[in-house]
């Protein structure tokens, strides 16, 4: 983590665009592989060859001595599960996919909750309850706010619908680095206090993990899968957020658009891969 709380200029604004749609995009296609009988292995080539091939560098690999270029965390995984050959994805699963890629040396992260099939009521309505906490966290991501502002309603809507709000992990500060000051908790502690004041030209990465059950977490002996210490799922929403004079602009989240001939010829190249 960079101490730093950098301010980026009009350039290196464009830069974190590139990145951000390109780590937007990269989840939408991943999305669409997505269904039983698919490894998360695949799931992370699949991202690695998508990011490379449209001039991204992949950020997750080697990071830290990560060994993959996305995180997957299968039902009671929170975040950082690795893409292994061993996991297969069955109907009823979720599975948080994780990525972030660098254009031009900056950053995008994101985050989404995907469903396997049919996924039951339950648990579809944890993922729907934290894409509306991070929502609500990006509502609030006005310059002359707080980072408390952000905090604050996620964990009230979080808490409001019974769940747990995991407070070891945090969203953070984006930029030539993947992870920069501030922090974001999804929660409140009086030892925060009101936080950083979001000015124009920062971006933050917002990240809610939130448990149906309760909100401790462990983490394996592979030093990086976070799960829920009762074995119940959790869901993972981020996207990353360049704060503007006239509000928050989301980088990461792209809207699917209908296929052009790149994505064609690209689909083609790769059909029967999977
Ligand atoms: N993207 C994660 C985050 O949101 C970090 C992934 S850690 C890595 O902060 F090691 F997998 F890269
Ligand atoms: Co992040």
């Amino acid at each position: 983590m960079s101490e730093r709380i950098t301010i980026k200029s009009a350039h290196q604004h464009e830069a974190m665009k590139r990145a951000g749609e390109l780590t937007g995009r990269t989840l939408n296609y991943i999305g669409t592989l997505v269904r039983a009988g698919v490894t998360t292995k695949e799931l992370d080539e699949a991202a690695e060859e998508f990011i490379r091939s449209h001039g991204g560098v992949p950020s997750f690999l080697n990071y830290e001595g990560y060994p993959a270029s996305i995180c997957t965390s299968v039902n009671e995984q929170i975040v950082h599960g690795i893409p292994s050959k061993k996991v297969v994805l069955r109907e009823g699963d979720i599975i948080s996919v994780d990525c972030g890629a660098i254009i031009d040396g900056f950053h995008g992260d994101a985050a989404r909750t995907f469903f396997v099939g049919e996924v039951s009521e339950e648990v579809r309505r944890l993922v729907r309850v934290t894409e509306e906490c991070f929502f609500l966290g990006f509502e609030q991501a006005q310059p002359g706010n707080h980072i408390a502002d952000i905090s604050r309603v996620i964990q009230q809507h979080a808490e409001e619908n019974g769940y747990g709000v995991v407070r070891e992990l945090v969203g953070h500060g984006i930029g030539s680095n993947m992870h920069e000051a501030p922090e974001v908790p999804n929660y409140l502690n009086r030892r925060f206090g009101r936080g950083t004041k979001l000015v124009p030209g920062m971006a933050i990465a917002v990240e809610p993990m939130i448990t149906l059950g309760e909100r401790y977490i462990s983490v394996w002996d592979d030093g990086w899968t976070c799960v829920t210490a009762d074995g119940k799922p959790a869901a993972h929403y981020e996207n990353t957020i360049f704060i503007t004079e006239n509000g928050p602009e989301l980088l990461t989240l792209v809207k699917d658009e209908p296929a052009d001939d790149e994505d064609r010829a690209y689909a083609e190249q790769h059909s029967g891969e999977e």
